[in-house]
């Protein structure tokens, strides 16, 4: 019997010492110490054997018994470490490749300037609103003290929806050619005082060009209250300039006109490019023009029911793509509505 039991652990030994994973270890068990083993088997006929043999034969199972469970052990061991490094090995990570880097967007240019114009009037003093880009003559023109025959108002400058019966004739849609028209509708809904800007499209029958584009931005300033004068408008628009450019910028105000402010005047930077001196750029005038602004008109004050006796306000509305041109030297305003990668992500 003892020699059975020798050879029995030798088998089992080799067996378990060639399981390669947890399925055949477990075979290797029940081969061992299963209900139908050798071992088993020997346990039974230890019953059968003479009563002084029992306790020697008894003791000499047990122990080939509980090195087999050992053994097993150690194995169950040995597998598990060894799967363990192969995962390390196939999941390992070079960290010393080079990574991706993602892909990131970023604000258009004309956004950013969109944003710091809205940041430095809102530091003034200035409400934010905004109008609709789908307007009406009214608001464009007849409320802005334009008269029925201003070459604005023709159709080779301005965009005109189709006439219909929603679109009659005496009151046409359009879209809005300036964003003057949002000064009409805050001084329908509002009360003075009011000091507001509004930034937003404009749309002209222009022909592009460097400088022109059939859609463009406005940033359009409104303030009435008793007793605001030209010098309050300068003061606001030279205040802006220096936080927009710096305070080595240079402006200046001239005389010009619009239907609806009175004086009026333009507002220009001088040429970043030649600062003064005449270049292309500025078309050999060392300025160029950013701002219309002026004084309201008292008729437009009388329209929407302001009493010009008592209030007065001033008005501007800049160029937002001009300024952004001018910021950051784009020489032609075409470049910012072209959605070429090249450009915008030297804005990044
Ligand atoms: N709306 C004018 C334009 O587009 C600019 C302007 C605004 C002038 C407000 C005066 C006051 O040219």
């Amino acid at each position: 019997m003892e020699s059975e039991l020798r050879e029995l652990l030798d088998k089992i030994k080799q067996e378990i010492a060639t399981a390669q994973n947890e399925y055949e270890l477990n075979n290797a068990k029940s081969h061992a110490l299963g209900k139908k083993s050798v071992l088993t088997e020997l346990m039974k006929k230890l019953s059968t054997l003479p009563i002084e043999e029992r306790p020697v034969f008894g003791k000499a199972i047990n122990d080939v018994k509980r090195e087999i469970e050992s053994l097993l052990e150690k194995r169950a061991q040995e597998i598990l470490d060894h799967q363990y490094t192969q995962t390390i090995q196939q999941d390992r990570v070079d960290l010393t490749l080079p990574g991706f880097v993602p892909e990131t967007g970023s604000l258009h240019p004309l956004t950013s300037i969109w944003r710091d114009i809205e940041d430095i009037f809102i530091s003034l003093g200035f409400d934010v609103v905004e109008g609709p880009d789908i307007d009406d003559e009214y608001h464009n023109f007849d409320a802005l003290n334009t008269p029925p025959d201003h070459p604005a108002r023709n159709e080779m400058d301005t965009f005109y929806f189709k006439q219909s019966p929603e679109n009659p004739l005496d009151n046409r849609l359009l879209l809005r050619s300036q964003t003057s028209t949002v000064q009409v509708r805050t001084m329908e809904q509002h009360r003075p005082p009011l000091k507001i800007i509004s930034i937003g499209r404009c749309y002209r029958n222009d022909k592009p060009d460097a400088s022109h584009s059939p859609f463009f931005h406005q940033c359009e300033g409104l303030a009435v209250d008793k007793g605001i004068t030209f010098g309050d408008l300068r003061s606001i628009l030279n205040s802006f300039a220096v936080k927009m450019f710096g305070k080595e910028i240079r402006s200046r105000f001239r005389p010009h006109f619009f239907p609806f402010t009175e004086p009026s005047a333009e507002f220009d930077l001088i040429c970043f490019n030649c600062y003064g001196k005449g270049c292309n750029i500025c078309k050999n005038s060392g300025w160029l023009e950013i701002a219309g602004a002026g004084m309201v008109d008292p008729n437009v004050f009388s329209m929407l029911n302001i009493d010009p006796e008592i209030y007065s306000g001033y008005a501007f509305g800049m160029g937002i793509d001009r300024i952004t041109m001018l910021k950051y030297q784009i020489p032609d305003i075409r470049l910012l509505f072209e959605n070429d990668l090249r450009f915008l992500q030297q804005f990044r």
